[in-house]
């Protein structure tokens, strides 16, 4: 048994928890830089919790410029088992409406100005991200979720972009009908991919904002309308991290899927 430790990466509004203990912003180094701002540690229902802003206080990284690495790398140094991503998306389809939950279980990744692994020259590894996501964590989400009255929709497939540009009408179309893609958003990878490198489990929770650009009853993408949703979202997506803790427990058994043992058959490089 591991102690568990609870990872949530997001934006403002998820770490004002009440009932938080002995919390404190650490800041974290990293050989990868620093990571998008101080973490902010503490202990809720007697299980440890790491918070960290996406963004940063103040959003200061865009989505291309968020130190992926340094983020990953700084939750598993403070002893992070296990990583919930929270993130804004847009749906492509009818059923899945703004305000609902998406517990994300595959990714197709279109981003290309990213650093995307902690491994390159010098050691070499490649590791599976076939199933991109921890099923464990994200039944605890979905149940989180569903507890705090939020409309969930479990699995979906999370198209991520580089953005900052939201799509043309041409790739909306594109993503919703040929590449059955169910929501779409500019942050989830590599994030995920990292997380796995970690051997950290990883669960994405994607708040739907809008319609993207496709739907015919809807207008373009507005930035405006993306963060009143937020805000009506942040009730929501606090209460759900609240009930996390008791679902998953301080007492951390080895992942069933192998999350925490990703590296075991990767590495190609010899031990020096
Ligand atoms: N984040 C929120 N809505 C989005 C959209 N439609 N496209 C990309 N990222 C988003």
């Amino acid at each position: 048994m591991t102690e568990t430790m609870i990872g949530v990466i997001g934006g403002s509004g998820l770490y004002e928890i009440d009932g938080l203990a002995d919390a404190v912003w650490q800041a974290v180094e990293t050989p990868w830089g620093a990571p998008s701002d101080q973490i902010l540690t503490g202990t809720l229902d007697g299980v440890k919790m790491a918070f960290l802003p996406r963004h940063g206080r103040g959003h200061v990284h865009s989505p291309t410029t968020v130190p992926y690495r340094a983020n990953i790398d700084a939750l598993k140094r403070l002893g992070v088992t296990d990583v919930i991503s929270v993130s804004a998306c847009g749906s492509f389809r009818d059923n899945m409406a703004p305000g609902d939950f998406v517990i994300v279980d595959q990714f197709i990744d279109r981003t290309f100005a990213r650093e995307k692994s902690f491994f390159g020259a010098g050691c070499v590894a490649h590791v599976s991200v076939a199933h991109p996501t921890c099923p464990r964590l994200g039944e605890a989400c979905d149940a989180a979720a569903r507890a705090s009255g939020i409309t969930v929709h479990r699995g979906g497939t999370y198209l991520a972009m580089e953005g900052p540009q939201f799509s043309t009408l041409a790739e909306s179309k594109m993503y919703r009908e040929v590449w059955g893609c169910d929501v779409i958003g500019m942050t989830n990878m590599p994030e995920a991919k990292l997380a796995r490198e970690a051997e950290l489990c990883y669960a994405s929770v994607a708040m739907i904002t809008d319609y993207d650009s496709w739907h015919p009853d809807h207008g373009e993408v507005d930035v405006t309308a993306i963060i009143a949703t937020l805000m009506g979202n942040a009730d929501k997506g606090r209460d759900m991290v609240r009930r996390l803790p008791a679902l998953l427990g301080a007492d951390r058994a080895p992942c069933p899927h192998g999350c925490d043992r990703a590296l075991e058959f990767a590495i190609l490089t010899a031990p020096e």
